[in-house]
């Protein structure tokens, strides 16, 4: 590994797991733990738990489970080591950093090796704004121009692309990135027979980052007026940029929109970064395009309230109207701020100053169905027909707000403000509502017939199965356990949930009996057949071996997943939850009040069903056996262990009845 074992050990313990979830969700404090709605799959109501003293989350809903850097490599997608990197240079722990080559050979996938070309360029633009003489002049003066300060192109990480042909594709070449890693990246354009050249040349540079603070993108803005190049150049998809998963300014403004509890939805870029350096920095950007449902979910992670606003042109308002139902349909509030004619939030901030800002902010928003209300009021005139439509319009976009309370209270106030009776919109909506359950049954009897048919569909699928694991199935896959899968699963959890729990105490000698100290005595150097609890049995015996009583961290922080995962739901099992009980006046004994009996039996249980296995392997063999003395030695054997068997049971048996 590179990453020495001490400086791992140093992250995982600075890893604290609710700051670092807390960087892609809101937590809420339930009892002794954190909740929230999966970052992992899709849900509105929270199933993802997070415990803070034992350093590990689990989410109900789809499985998920793991420490902060099992965290990280599943929510960015990258592997052990990138993962511990990105938490060691957010707690500002020094890790020797290998020569890039070497990092880009080591990447343990695409998504990781775009990640590392991507920083790298990040940096080169900012390294070309702030040290180059061309970036300085033209670069440099062009942000002063638009009113931003070294601490705002700093945070925001903005940078300048050279005004060359293949400044920084011949840059990336020499520090040892693929002429391929750097397409993919979509940082340089190859074209047949041509030499490669840089996408960006001769722009500003607005990096696009995800919710962990990767740079995943570059927005590009031309700095001369020239009516045959579009005013700014994107990032192409890739593999780890889809433009219609993230918004402008998340990273920057997550915090803010906790803190808030809310969030400014802008158009531009530049709308962020001014708003921003004025203060007001619960600001993100849809960047010109229309909203879709993942921005809307990536939101919804910090607030469950927009406000919306608008640069200041009436026909831009009127399109994009129906892309706010996105938002109510996903739940959350909506509110709405139109900027005088010919300003968007970024000139009107630089104009007025960040108190008048606020002030109009404040003064001029609008619950969004009012906003809309009224808009399409104006515009409908007295003209009946017009009107109609207008209701029809608004029913339907109330209709799509999943709360009925909500929906209710928006009924009375449009009827309120159109003149109409409320029970109208009230039939009208329920129309639409019994239409969309008809459509949706539809869709699914569709769905059934044409499920084998989608083999074009595979990814779409495989993510499904992986997001709502069927308890069917599981059940399944229990039901091929064998009987000695049980007890190993059982001596495994009781030694990694209770190896240290004192069943006797010597008090002449000063000596405490373990719970392990007994489990190991018996089973000795005993191999489990299931690999799972066999993996974790052998690292339990190691540690035991050097003298040391492992702490169930050394398994939930495991580099092993699956590891991690099974100890996580041994943590999670009923017994730990048994504070519900409790509630109920109904005493149930705690597991720790019976360790030594629990102990005592699994180790005979094992014992026995080792030795019943083991009897069945020499029956099969008795069969096939080729003379005489083979088969009497086997009979001999079988007798032996039916013995112990035997007395084992009686054992077992004394101890149910006593
Ligand atoms: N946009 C784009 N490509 C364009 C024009 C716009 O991708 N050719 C996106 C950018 O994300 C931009 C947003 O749409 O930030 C809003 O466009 P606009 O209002 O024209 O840009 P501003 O951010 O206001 O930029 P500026 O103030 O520098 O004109
Ligand atoms: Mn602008």
């Amino acid at each position: 590994m590179r990453i020495s074992p001490e400086t791992v050990q140093q992250i995982i313990q600075a890893a604290d797991v609710t700051e670092v979830i807390g960087e892609y969700v809101s937590l809420k404090k339930r009892g002794a733990n954190m909740i929230a709605c999966c970052p992992f799959h899709n849900e509105k109501t929270p199933s993802f738990y997070v415990s803070p003293a034992k350093g590990i989350y689990k989410c109900f809903g789809c499985g998920k489970a793991g420490d902060s850097v099992r965290f990280v490599m599943d929510i960015e997608g990258i592997g052990y080591p990138e993962a511990l990197k990105h938490l060691a240079k957010k707690y500002g722990i020094e890790v020797t950093e290998k020569e890039v080559t070497s990092e880009q050979q080591q990447a343990q996938n695409e998504k990781e090796s775009l990640y590392i070309v991507l920083e790298f360029a990040s940096k080169y633009y900012q390294e070309q704004l702030w040290k180059t003489p061309e970036g300085q002049s033209i670069g440099q003066s062009y942000f002063k121009e638009r009113g931003f300060n070294h601490t705002t192109i700093q945070r925001f990480e903005l940078g300048y692309s050279p005004d060359g042909w293949d400044a920084f594709t011949k840059h990336a070449l020499r520090n040892g990135f693929s002429l391929e890693i750097l397409e993919k990246a979509g940082l340089s354009i190859i074209k047949e027979g041509k030499d490669p050249i840089d996408r960006f040349r001769g722009r500003v540079i607005f990096p696009i980052h995800n919710v962990g603070g990767k740079p995943i993108a570059f927005g590009a803005r031309i700095l001369k007026k020239d009516p045959n190049a579009p005013k700014y150049l994107n990032s192409p998809e890739t593999a780890v940029y889809h433009k219609s998963y993230i918004v402008y300014g998340i990273q920057q403004a997550k915090n803010p929109i906790r803190i808030e509890d809310n969030c400014y939805l802008v158009e531009g870029y530049t709308d962020v970064v001014s708003l921003s350096q004025a203060g007001v920095e619960n600001v993100v950007a849809s960047s010109g395009t229309s909203l879709t449902k993942e921005q809307i979910q990536l939101i919804r992670r910090f607030t469950s309230n927009i406000t919306v606003l608008y640069d200041g042109d009436a026909a831009g308002i009127k399109a994009s109207l129906r892309g706010i139902d996105i938002i109510l349909e996903e739940g959350l509030n909506v509110k709405a701020v139109v900027f005088p004619d010919g300003d968007d939030p970024d000139s009107f901030i630089q104009k007025v100053g960040s108190q008048a800002f606020r002030e109009y902010v404040n003064r001029t928003q609008k619950d969004f169905i009012r906003f809309k209300t009224e808009i399409s009021l104006k515009d409908a005139g007295n003209d009946p027909i017009k009107r109609a439509e207008v209701i029809k319009d608004l029913v339907e976009t109330i209709s799509k707000i999943p709360d009925s309370i909500k929906r209710s209270v928006f009924y009375q106030e449009v009827a309120n403000l159109m003149g109409i009776e409320e029970q109208i919109l009230v039939t009208e909506g329920n129309k639409i509502s019994l239409k969309k359950v008809a459509d949706s049954e539809k869709e699914r009897q569709r769905q059934n017939r044409t499920q084998t048919q989608q083999v074009g569909d595979i990814d779409i699928l495989v993510e499904r199965t992986e997001q709502v694991p069927l308890p069917i199935q599981e059940e399944k896959a229990e039901n091929k356990r064998s009987p000695l899968s049980y007890q190993e699963e059982e001596c495994a959890r009781l030694l990694v949930c209770y190896g240290a729990h004192v069943l006797e105490r010597n008090v002449v000698e000063n000596i405490d009996f373990t719970l392990a100290d007994y489990v190991f005595n018996e089973i000795r150097d005993m191999i489990f057949e299931t690999p799972t609890y066999e993996k974790i049995l052998s690292v339990f015996r190691d540690a035991y071996k050097s003298q040391q009583i492992p702490d169930t961290s050394l398994f939930t922080s495991h580099q092993d997943n699956e590891i991690q995962q099974t100890v996580i739901n041994w943590l999670s099992t009923p017994h730990q939850l048994s504070e519900n009980w409790l509630k109920k006046d109904i005493y149930i004994p705690s597991e720790t009040d019976k360790l030594a009996d629990l102990a005592y039996t699994n180790v005979l249980r094992l014992k026995k069903t080792r030795y019943e296995s083991e009897m069945k392997k020499l029956a099969k063999q008795l069969e096939t056996a080729q003379t005489y003395e083979e088969q009497d030695q086997i009979l001999m054997q079988m007798m032996q262990m039916k013995e112990v068997v035997k007395k084992i049971a009686g054992l077992l048996g004394n101890v149910i009845q006593g």
